[in-house]
C-alpha cells in the first residue's frame, strides 16, 4: 500500500521522480526473477490446475487438500535394509515442514505416482509400467559402490538398462547424494554421561570382538583380523567365525550386549568406500567398549568422527602395530577408562531418524522441482567404485 501511494504521488511530478520510478521498476523486475518468487508462481498455477482436476477426478480429490497438490511417492521396492524394520512401513511426512506428500509400498501405484523410489542395485530388467512424463525416479541404496557395480553386471538385474533414467539419488554418500541417507551420525550428548569408567575398564578381560555375516568381501577384513590376532585376541562371531545365533543379519538385538565384555569392538566394513560406515558402527555405538574402525577412504574415520572417539586403523602401519597398541591400551586401565569416558559422551542418531529426514527432504524437493530439476547422465558412472573406493585387489 505504501508503495502504491508513493508511486501515485510520484507520477504527478517529473524529472528526478521519474528516474526514481524507473529504479523502483528495475528492482521489482529483479525480485520477480529470483527463484523463490518463481516457485511461488509455480505453486499458484499448480493449485489453479489442481482445483480444475479436483472437480472431475475423485481419486485426485482425495489426494489434494486446500487446493494444494499432494505428491504421491511409491516405493517400487523398499530397500532391504528398511524392509526388516517394522517402523519403516509407517514412516510418513506428517512431521515434515512440507507434508503434502504421501508414500506407499504398493508397486501398482507407481504408474500414477509423482515419484518412484527404486532399490537401485536390484533394479529389474523391466519395471512393468510406462513412466509418465514428469515422473521423478530416485535411485536408493545403502550398499557400497563395489556391490552395486558387481550386481549391475549380473544378467538378472537391469540397472545398466536404466542407468540414464534417474533424477536423484538417495545414498549414504553425502558428497554424491541428492538426498542424504546415512546409517547414522555421531552427536555429542548435551549433558555429561557419568559412569564409573574405571570399574568398566577393570572388568575388561577379553580383547577384540568382530561380528561378521559375510566372509569373502572386498575389504578382506578377515585377513586383517587374522593378522591382528597375532598381537591381541580377536574373537569372530558369525558366519566366518564361531556360529552365533543372534541378530540375524540386519537386526541388532539385545544379545549384542556381549560387546560390553570386550575391550574393543571391530565394526570392519565389507568395502572401503567413501563415507561407507554402517549400522555395525552406529547401531552398536552405545555399548561400553572402544571402537576400532576399518572403513572409508584413507584416514576418513579420523576426519569425519570427533577426535579420539574411535580408533582409526589407518593410523597404524600394520595390523600388528595396531594390535600392540590395543594391547597396551587394555592394560593401562586408567588410560582405557579416560578413552571410554570420552567416547561415551557421544551417541548416534539411528537409521529411523536418518530415513525420516530423507523423507522430509524428498517432500521438500517435490515442492520445489524447478530448483532441483535434473537427470543424472549415468548412475553407474557417478557411483563407480573407481572414484570412491579403495582397491583392495579383488
Ligand atoms: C568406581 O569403581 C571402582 C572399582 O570398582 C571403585 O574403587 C570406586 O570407588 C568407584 N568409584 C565410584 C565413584 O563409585
Ligand atoms: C586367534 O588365535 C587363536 C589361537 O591363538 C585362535 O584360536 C583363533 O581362532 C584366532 N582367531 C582368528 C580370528 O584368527
Ligand atoms: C527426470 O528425468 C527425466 C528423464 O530422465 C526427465 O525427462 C525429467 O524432466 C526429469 N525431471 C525432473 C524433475 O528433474
Amino acid at each position: 500500500m505504501n508503495l502504491l501511494r508513493n508511486i501515485r504521488a510520484l507520477s504527478g511530478r517529473n524529472g528526478k521522480q521519474i528516474a526514481l520510478l524507473v529504479l523502483v521498476g528495475f528492482f521489482m523486475t529483479m525480485i520477480v526473477k529470483t527463484s523463490i518468487f518463481k516457485a511461488t508462481i509455480v505453486e499458484i498455477i499448480q493449485s489453479m490446475q489442481t482445483v480444475q482436476r479436483y472437480n472431475n477426478d475423485p481419486v485426485y480429490y482425495t489426494r489434494t487438500y486446500q487446493g494444494r497438490k499432494t505428491y504421491l511417492v511409491t516405493w517400487y521396492e523398499m530397500i532391504s535394509f528398511l524392509q526388516k524394520r517394522p517402523w519403516a512401513r509407517t514412516a510418513d511426512f506428517s512431521q515434515c515442514d512440507y507434508n503434502n506428500c504421501e508414500i506407499t509400498t504398493n508397486r501398482n501405484m507407481a504408474k500414477e505416482s509423482d515419484l518412484v523410489l527404486f532399490q537401485g542395485r536390484w533394479m529389474p530388467k523391466s519395471v512393468g509400467f510406462k513412466r509418465p512424463s514428469g515422473q521423478i525416479w530416485v535411485f536408493v541404496d545403502v550398499e557400497p559402490p563395489t556391490i552395486i557395480e558387481r550386481l549391475s553386471k549380473q544378467k538378472k538385474y537391469g540397472l545398466r538398462k536404466f542407468r540414464r533414467d534417474f533424477n536423484w539419488t538417495m545414498t549414504f554418500d553425502k558428497t554424491l547424494a541428492d538426498i542424504h541417507l546415512p546409517y547414522g551420525e555421531l552427536r555429542k550428548y548435551k549433558k555429561d554421561v557419568v559412569k564409573n569408567y574405571t570399574a568398566i575398564a577393570l572388568n575388561k578381560r577379553k580383547g577384540a570382538l568382530m561380528v561378521v555375516s559375510h566372509c569373502p568381501v572386498d575389504s578382506k577384513r578377515m585377513d586383517y583380523a587374522k593378522k591382528l590376532n597375532e598381537t591381541i585376541d580377536v574373537t569372530v562371531l558369525g558366519s566366518c567365525g564361531t556360529e552365533w545365533d543372534c541378530g540375524r543379519r540386519l537386526f541388532h538385538d539385545d544379545c549384542f550386549s556381549i560387546l560390553n565384555e570386550y575391550a574393543f569392538f571391530l565394526p570392519f566394513e565389507n568395502s572401503l568406500c567413501h563415507q561407507y560406515f554402517t549400522e555395525k558402527l552406529f547401531e552398536n555405538f552405545h555399548y561400553d567398549t572402544l571402537f576400532v574402525t576399518r572403513g572409508g577412504l584413507p584416514y576418513e574415520a579420523s576426519s569425519i568422527f570427533p577426535k579420539g572417539v574411535v580408533i582409526d586403523f589407518d593410523q597404524f602401519e600394520s595390523p600388528q602395530h595396531l594390535g600392540r597398541e590395543l594391547k597396551q591400551m587394555m592394560e593401562d586401565k586408567e588410560g582405557y577408562a579416560k578413552r571410554l569416558e570420552m567416547k561415551s559422551q557421544y551417541y548416534s542418531i539411528n537409521f529411523r531418524e536418518s530415513y525420516q529426514r530423507a523423507l522430509c527432504d524428498l517432500c521438500y524437493r517435490l515442492n520445489h522441482q524447478d530448483i532441483f530439476y535434473k537427470t543424472i547422465p549415468d548412475i553407474l558412472q557417478i557411483l563407480s567404485p573407481k572414484h570412491s573406493c579403495r582397491n583392495m585387489g579383488i
